[in-house]
Parts: C-alpha cells; sequence; structure tokens
C-alpha cells in the first residue's frame, strides 16, 4: 500500500514537474513562438531618404510621413543627404544593407538616382518616388502633386493681373524634374500671350539647387538688363521667390510688381499679407505624407495598389498617383492655408 501511494506520488510530482516544464518551456517557446510570432510580425521597415531640409516644406514631410508610417506600426528610417548625391547613393545603400522592406526616395538628382533604384531592386526592395520622379529607371511606383498643374495656377494668376508686359521667369533646380513640369505647366498659359506679342517673356533662368541667393543675383541682373522695366515675376517656389522680391526691394520695386511663388512657406504668407508677393501654390502635404505611407505599406505587403495616373521616365510607364495643388492668394488664405492648419494666423503679422 505504502509502496503504491509512494509511487503515486512519483508519478503525480513527475507530472506536476513536467507540467512546470511545460509552463517554464511555455514562455520561453512562446517566447520563442512568440520570437516566431514576433519575428513573424517583425514590423516592417521603410527607408525613407530625402534630399534636403533646407526648405520649409521638407521639414513638414519628414515629420509627417514619420507620423503616418508609426501610426500603421511600421518603422521607418529618415535621412537626408544636402542636396550631396554621392551622399545620398550611400545612405539609400546602408537603409537597403540594414534590411529595410521598402524605400521611399526624394531625389536630389532625377538621373543619378536611378542606380540607387538598381541597387534596391537587386535586393528585391521597391521603390516609391515622393515628390520628384526618378529617371530612367524602373521605379514601382511615384507619388506626387500634379506639377504642372502648379505651373498653370501660377500663370493663370500672373496674367490675369498681368495681360500685356515683361514678364521673368525664375526657374527651380534644373536636376529635379519637377522643376521642368512646373515650367512647362507655367509656358502652356502663357504661350498664347508670349505669340500674339502681349507679354514678352524678358528673362528666363535655372537656379541650382533651387538657392535663394541665387534666385537674387538672377533677379538683379534681370532688373539691370532691362532697365527695371519688368511687369510680373513667376519663380518656381516661395524660397526662390523671397530671394527675387529682395531683389525688387533694393530696387524699390517690392509690392509694385507680381510675384508668383510656390510651397505657401510661413515668409510667403507674410508677404502676401504684406503685398510684397501676389500668390503661392500651396501642396497638402498632409495628403501626401498619408498616401505614400497608405501606399508604402500595401507595396511593402505585396498587396494590389490602385494608380490613378502613368508617367513615362524615359524608362517606363511609371504608376502614379497626382494629388491636386491649390492656389493661394490674399483672397483665400483662410479657406486654405489656415483651415488646414497648415500654418495659423497668429504666426502672421497683421493678421490678428
Ligand atoms: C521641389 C518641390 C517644391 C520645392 C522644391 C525645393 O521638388 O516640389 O515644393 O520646394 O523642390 O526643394
Amino acid at each position: 500500500m505504502k509502496l503504491l501511494m509512494r509511487i503515486s506520488l512519483l508519478i503525480s510530482i513527475s507530472v506536476l514537474v513536467s507540467g512546470c516544464q511545460e509552463e517554464a518551456k511555455l514562455p520561453e517557446k512562446s517566447v520563442f513562438k512568440e520570437d516566431e510570432t514576433v519575428q513573424d510580425e517583425e514590423p516592417l521597415k521603410i527607408g525613407f531618404a530625402m534630399d534636403t531640409l533646407k526648405e520649409e516644406r521638407w521639414l513638414k514631410d519628414r515629420e509627417l510621413f514619420e507620423q503616418a508610417i508609426e501610426s500603421r506600426g511600421l518603422e521607418v528610417e529618415i535621412a537626408a543627404a544636402n542636396g550631396d548625391d554621392a551622399l545620398q547613393i550611400a545612405q539609400a545603400e546602408e537603409m537597403i544593407q540594414e534590411g529595410i522592406d521598402l524605400l521611399v526616395i526624394v531625389p536630389h538628382n532625377a538621373e543619378a538616382t536611378a542606380a540607387i533604384v538598381h541597387k534596391a531592386h537587386g535586393a528585391g526592395i521597391k521603390v516609391i518616388a515622393y515628390d520628384r520622379l526618378v529617371k530612367n529607371a524602373e521605379i514601382d511606383l511615384y507619388v506626387s502633386f500634379d506639377n504642372e498643374q502648379v505651373g498653370k495656377l501660377q500663370a493663370e494668376e500672373m496674367l490675369k493681373l498681368v495681360p500685356e508686359g515683361n514678364y521673368v521667369y525664375i526657374g527651380g533646380a534644373p536636376t529635379d524634374n519637377n522643376a521642368h513640369l512646373l515650367k512647362k505647366g507655367v509656358f502652356d498659359v502663357l504661350q498664347p500671350a508670349i505669340e500674339r506679342g502681349d507679354i514678352h517673356i524678358i528673362y528666363d533662368e535655372w537656379t541650382e539647387d533651387w538657392a535663394p541667393e541665387q534666385a537674387f543675383a538672377h533677379m538683379l541682373e534681370a532688373l539691370e538688363i532691362n532697365g527695371n522695366q519688368i511687369d510680373a515675376v513667376i519663380a518656381a517656389n516661395d524660397a526662390t521667390a523671397g530671394g527675387a522680391i529682395e531683389a525688387l526691394a533694393q530696387a524699390g520695386l517690392a509690392g509694385a510688381i507680381p510675384v508668383a511663388g510656390q510651397d505657401a512657406e510661413l515668409a510667403a504668407v507674410q508677404r502676401i499679407v504684406d503685398g510684397t508677393q501676389t500668390m503661392t501654390v500651396y501642396k497638402p502635404i498632409q495628403q501626401l505624407s498619408e498616401r505614400v505611407a497608405a501606399l508604402a505599406v500595401d507595396l511593402a505587403q505585396g498587396n494590389a495598389i490602385e494608380p490613378t495616373a502613368s508617367i513615362n521616365n524615359g524608362k517606363s510607364e511609371v504608376p502614379s498617383v497626382l494629388l491636386e495643388p491649390i492656389a493661394v492668394d490674399i483672397g483665400n488664405l483662410e479657406s486654405t492655408v489656415f483651415a488646414d492648419h497648415f500654418h495659423s494666423a497668429e504666426e502672421i503679422d497683421g493678421m490678428e
């Protein structure tokens, strides 16, 4: 009897012990399992290779894209190359080696960035071009605002104010495909008036790296060459518009000559309120960053995506999504830039 009891006791103890081991193993296992699960559910990692943070908008893009990605439970690795092509290639390569699941890129140089796309594809990583197109590479998706439309909105507003006269065009960076799209949009609208002889393009230059100081120098030269006989200025973005307006101010002409810009920078909104800049083109960055984040998740998970356009980049018809830009002047600041909290009226003198 005693022997039987001892045996059953031993059995129940061993059952207990194995049960505990199970328990002990479970977290391990589950850890392993969990590990496994964690491995399986390791968050997707997105690389965001930016050109620069020099213009105000890119700071917003970085912040909003980071939020949009993290709010979807993904990880994001961000780098900015300050306009240096070699650095941008090195930064993207590093992200690829670190095992990102998808690359989102704002190319500094539309051509040079093709090399990055080849490297990413070589590692089985898809690439989304953010705001600016990569040329001559089979990118998987391009998402931006309709940049030709940006140029059209600028030219339409200026033609309304200055149907006849001398126009100055301060272009963007020739390495940036957007600068070419913007210019095409502007000249598509101005061409009929040019052909009628109503308006004359008396100065037209690209601005390396969108540098305001170079736009300033261009404007000074345009004023000098034309004896200040200028009736309208279209600048490819607000940073270059700011440089041009400084030169106009030096000639005592700020506020006397209509100036168009792009990006709805805070300083540009202030100039619109002050009357030294006529209009800007507002691009709701919130929409762009959210849209790219959603499409990045789909592409990284191998889900189907729904492009709304296709753009030939010299290599292929690139599936694209183009968002609507908005013309902004003193008449609709409230219902656009302020309504979206892109800026607040409190930040602008003279808007209290
Ligand atoms: C363009 C962009 C503009 C502008 C510029 C300078 O590609 O579309 O918003 O700011 O770059 O960075």
